[in-house]
């Protein structure tokens, strides 16, 4: 039998929920071999689509076609039979097993649940391959989100699945990882096998897909080769009109006369900062522009006091921190930091929505060490309002809610606590352009109202159109500062790849 060029044929698909239409008339053929993009808003129906193709939901009219196989009987079992796997959005991991257990879950439960020693030898055959340096014997429960997903991604591959669903596989990963994810992705896609990649990032869609359905409302707006595509194209078929991808106007820069609210002078840290000399001031919106393992983030943790600084000098509204400067300090002096990892270091996952909100403003809306709960309720409402969170309850399981909607309720968190110095740690990773939009403008009204910002982020795009200043960094130094407006991000990308090679070249022609 030759291989059918159709991997997956979608036709006349419709679902709902409770009454609702979440999917309708989805007509989509992906191509055996190719790896295929599925775009749109958040809610557009993508994941849905994809749990249908993975025999996670059954559809309430049309059929799915897998291989040439007409699907019978809608489960995941069924759909890994046919040769599917999906790698979800809410990872489903066994948190209490080890990563070589998870990779192999499910096929080592055909031996009574015992791990076999063929196991340890498949899971080096497979780190091999995908190169993600996992400690095979670490149990799942003490991994970053960053490894669980990469757990997620070995065990489809270990499941010799010929088509893999991918549903936002690097909204956890760092540039470089979701890199190596992509090596492994053209590995497979070598091998035949095709991959159905759902992503915001259409930086990663543009340079690793062969073709795209775009999504929106519950419907396919169309399929397309990825040649010819830009980001223009894709964010107005998913959005249905010609947006503009706007930045919003920033407030004046602060004179520089303005005494800053944060300086670090000559500073260096255990974590590789060396000599890091900065000013933010109020108002000001700081970008740090460098490349992965620059020492962007070792910044961040430095201002906040989570990394011990061994040299120079840290000044707070002119007063220099004195003695070990704690994470504690920090936040009693009004520094915030909202970390790349929000699921782990900024949000209370066991608390609603409500909790989650007022926590940096406990002092404030109790009084005599009585919480308000009136004052309480009504904040979180306006923040509801405000970002558009979803779901809108007050009382939200905010565990359960999707990466953007996280990454909203955290920074209502700072919108009510108005700290003095924001320091934001890629704070639209993995949101969807909705979100995205209304986080960009919150960056700018905290800057508005005096609020002092540093701004990192992968995406070079967005330092410079939303920074007044930025500070190009490598190797764990600060090489040049300029105003946003003087760099374009060829030119940005240029400089910090070049004096990364010429600073590995003196520390070569030095040792
Ligand atoms: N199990 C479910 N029960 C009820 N509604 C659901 C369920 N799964 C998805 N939905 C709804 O379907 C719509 C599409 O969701 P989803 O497929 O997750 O979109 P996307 O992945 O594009 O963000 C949303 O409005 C969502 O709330
Ligand atoms: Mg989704």
């Amino acid at each position: 039998m030759t291989t059918p060029s159709i991997a997956v044929r979608v036709r006349g698909v419709a679902k709902s929920f409770g009454g609702t239409r979440i999917l309708e008339g989805i007509d989509v053929e992906i191509a055996a071999g190719t790896v295929h993009a599925l775009v749109g808003e958040n809610g557009a129906g993508k994941s849905s689509l994809g749990k249908i193709i993975g025999g996670y939901y059954m559809p309430d009219e049309g059929e799915v076609e897998i291989l040439g196989a007409r699907v019978a009987r809608f489960s995941p079992r069924d759909a890994l039979g046919l040769g599917v796997a999906m790698i979800h959005q809410e990872l489903q991991l066994a948190p209490e097993l080890n990563v070589v257990q998870n990779v192999f879950l499910g096929r080592e439960s055909q031996r009574a649940g015992i791990l076999v020693g063929g196991d340890t030898a498949r899971f080096a055959a497979l780190e091999k391959a995908c190169d993600f340096g996992i400690d095979p014997l670490a149990k799942v429960a003490t991994l970053r989100i960053a490894e669980r997903q990469k757990v997620e991604i070995m065990r489809a591959i270990a499941r010799d699945a010929q088509v893999i669903i991918m549903d936002e596989p690097t909204s956890s990963l760092t540039e470089d990882e979701a890199d190596r994810l992509h090596e492994v992705i053209r590995r497979l896609k070598g091998q035949g096998k095709t991959v159905i990649y759902v992503s915001h990032f259409l930086d990663h869609i543009l340079a690793n897909c062969d073709n795209v359905t775009i999504m929106r409302d519950g419907k396919v707006v169309r399929t397309s080769p990825m040649t010819g595509e830009t980001k223009q194209t894709l964010v107005d078929s998913m959005l249905g009109q010609a947006a503009e991808i706007l930045w919003p106007a920033l407030p004046a820069a602060p004179a520089e006369t303005l005494p800053p609210i944060a300086e670090l002078r000559g500073v260096s840290t255990g974590t590789g900062l060396s000599d890091v000399s900065l000013v933010i001031r109020p108002g000001e919106i700081v970008g740090l522009v460098g490349l992965v393992g620059s020492g962007r983030t070792e910044v961040a943790r430095a201002l906040f006091g989570a990394d011990r600084i061994t040299g120079g000098e840290y000044l707070i509204e002119g007063a220099p921190a004195r003695g070990r400067f704690t994470v504690h300090d920090a936040i009693a002096a009004g520094v915030a930091l909202v970390p790349e990892d929000r699921r782990k270091q900024g949000l209370v996952l066991t608390q609603p929505t409500r909790f989650n909100i007022s926590l940096g403003t406990l002092g404030r809306i109790s009084r005599f060490g009585i919480l308000d709960r009136g004052a309480e309720i009504r904040q979180t409402r306006e923040m509801i309002g405000h970002f558009g969170i979803v779901p809108g309850a007050i009382d939200g399981r905010v565990a359960r809610y999707s990466g953007g909607n996280q990454q909203k309720v955290l920074l209502s968190k700072w919108a009510v606590a108005k700290p003095k110095l924001l320091i934001l740690d890629e704070p639209s990773r993995g949101v969807d352009i909705g979100a995205r939009r209304r986080i960009h403008d919150f960056i700018v009204e905290m800057a508005r109202q005096g609020v002092g910002v540093l701004l990192i982020s992968s995406e070079l795009e967005e330092v410079i159109n939303l920074s007044h200043r930025c500070y190009l960094l490598s190797e764990g130094r600060i090489f040049a500062e300029e105003p946003a407006a003087a760099l374009t991000v060829e030119a940005a990308l240029t400089r910090v790849f070049l004096e990364q090679n010429s600073q590995r070249n003196r520390q070569e022609a030095a040792s």
